[in-house]
């Protein structure tokens, strides 16, 4: 198992890349199964997460050839329609099959993506909409299970704004007889990211990036040819990055109309902001200002960068308070930072964050995805050496983030442990 090893205490400077945003390439790679023929996506990032869905488009029968970041897909013969327990266990976004699948082959059987380490994370709104088009929900054995000769276009309400169940519903919707409206629709970039290609490949869908999307079906698709979004959290990640070692780095390929709450939110912890066409310059303050933020669903503060801003806010000339609004059980970076020496209480929803003069290395043990970025944000900081063990829930969601790093002046490694 490898660990990722810091010593902290260099101040990042220079210029970084976004990679390709992990959160909309995978939906993009599922929507390849509404329509047979060659697609093609580029900016795919280099992840575990893409491997294993891409692995899952294998099983189902279609023809994968990757070369760097670019993707072909050629869904031409898709005969399986069951996404098995192995791959959906070790990704959760696997579940983004069963729109496809159900709108082109009128049948999908998913394993049931089970218990989660940062909450429970149902499906029952997606089921709750596919069932409103017209198909048959039924669960047997661990699957879930649907069928529907052609869905219909139906009014969905979702109780609560989600961005899979608006992504499943949203694709299965291109495929169906009349017209679809989702309502209290999620609103992520990467919802847009996903019309966007949905539209090229012939679909008729309108208002995503609202909380109100409509999606007039259509008979037939195209194969799609679409360059994937730059990924808003890693360069968050980077943002956050420069701010909590007072560095100086232009996050290239930063798209800050899709970063509007975390730069805010940066600037009111004192660090300065740069906004070009290049991408997002952020020079870190010299005292760190506490913060109060509470997550919510675009766009509010985004949950995927609570555990960065914790860490940096661990190092805070106050105190201040974290509420986390979108998952339950999101604070497993907590007692992880505690061991960097970090003084943070969790009262409920809220984590309180008394800031400390100095985080002093440690060895911790990641958690998950962006939990495993807090701490080598923490780690940067940090004095002395941090060590970060379970890197693999890194690298399903952050390419070479070691390497890239380490070009803006961390004294980081990579190091393989038997
Ligand atoms: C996606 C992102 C994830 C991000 C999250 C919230 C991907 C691959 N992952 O996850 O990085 O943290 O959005 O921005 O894009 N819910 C239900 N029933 C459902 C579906 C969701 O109750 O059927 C609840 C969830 O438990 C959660 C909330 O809705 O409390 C939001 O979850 P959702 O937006 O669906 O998250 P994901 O799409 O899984």
């Amino acid at each position: 198992m490898n660990k990722i090893v810091i010593r902290g205490g260099n101040k990042l400077s220079g210029r970084v890349q976004v990679s390709g945003a992990k959160n909309s390439a995978l939906p993009l790679l599922c929507a390849t199964l509404l329509a047979g023929g060659e697609h093609r996506l580029s900016n795919v990032p280099q992840l575990r997460d893409i491997k294993t869905v891409l692995q899952l488009l294998e099983i189902l029968g279609a023809k994968v050839e990757s070369d760097g970041d670019t993707v072909a897909i050629n869904a031409d013969k898709v005969a399986s329609v069951e996404a098995p327990y192995d791959l959906v266990k070790t990704m959760r976004a696997s579940v983004l099959v069963l729109g496809p699948l159900v709108a082109r082959l009128g049948h999908a059987r998913v394993s049931l993506p089970g218990g989660c380490a940062i909450g429970a994370r149902p499906i029952d709104l997606h089921l709750k909409g596919l069932a409103a088009m017209g198909a048959e929900i039924s669960l047997d054995h661990g699957y879930v299970e649907a069928r529907a000769e052609k869905l219909h276009g139906a009014t969905i309400y979702f109780d609560t704004p989600t961005v899979g169940g608006t992504e499943n519903l949203m694709m299965a919707a291109t495929l169906a007889e009349g017209t679809t409206v989702l309502e209290n629709a999620a609103c992520e970039p990467e919802i847009v990211d996903l019309a966007t290609a949905l539209n090229a490949m012939g679909a008729k869908v309108s208002g995503a990036g609202t909380d109100t999307v409509t999606i007039e079906g259509v008979e037939a698709l195209q194969p799609m040819d679409y360059r994937v979004m730059a990924d808003r959290i890693e360069a968050g990640t980077f943002m956050v990055a420069a701010a909590i070692t007072a560095g100086d780095v232009l996050v290239s390929g930063a798209e800050a109309d899709c970063l509007e709450a975390v730069i805010s939110k940066l600037r009111e912890a004192g660090a300065e902001v740069e906004l070009d066409d290049d991408g997002v310059r952020v020079k870190g303050p010299d005292e760190i200002s506490p913060l109060q933020i509470k997550t919510s669903p675009h766009p509010g503060f985004p949950t995927d960068m609570q555990a960065q801003f914790m860490a940096m806010l661990t190092l805070a000339n106050g105190t201040s308070v974290i509420a986390e609004n979108v998952f339950e059980n999101r604070f497993m970076h907590v007692c992880e930072l505690q061991r960097l020496g970090s003084n943070i209480r969790i009262d409920g929803k809220q984590a309180i964050v008394e800031g400390v003069d100095q985080l002093l290395g440690a060895p911790v043990m990641a958690t998950d995805l962006r939990a495993s970025a807090s701490l080598v944000l923490a780690g940067l900081a940090a004095d002395n050496t941090t060590e970060v063990s379970r890197i693999y829930h890194l690298d399903r969601g952050y390419e070479r983030l070691e390497e890239k790093l380490l070009a803006l002046g961390a004294d980081i490694r990579r190091v393989q442990v038997d």
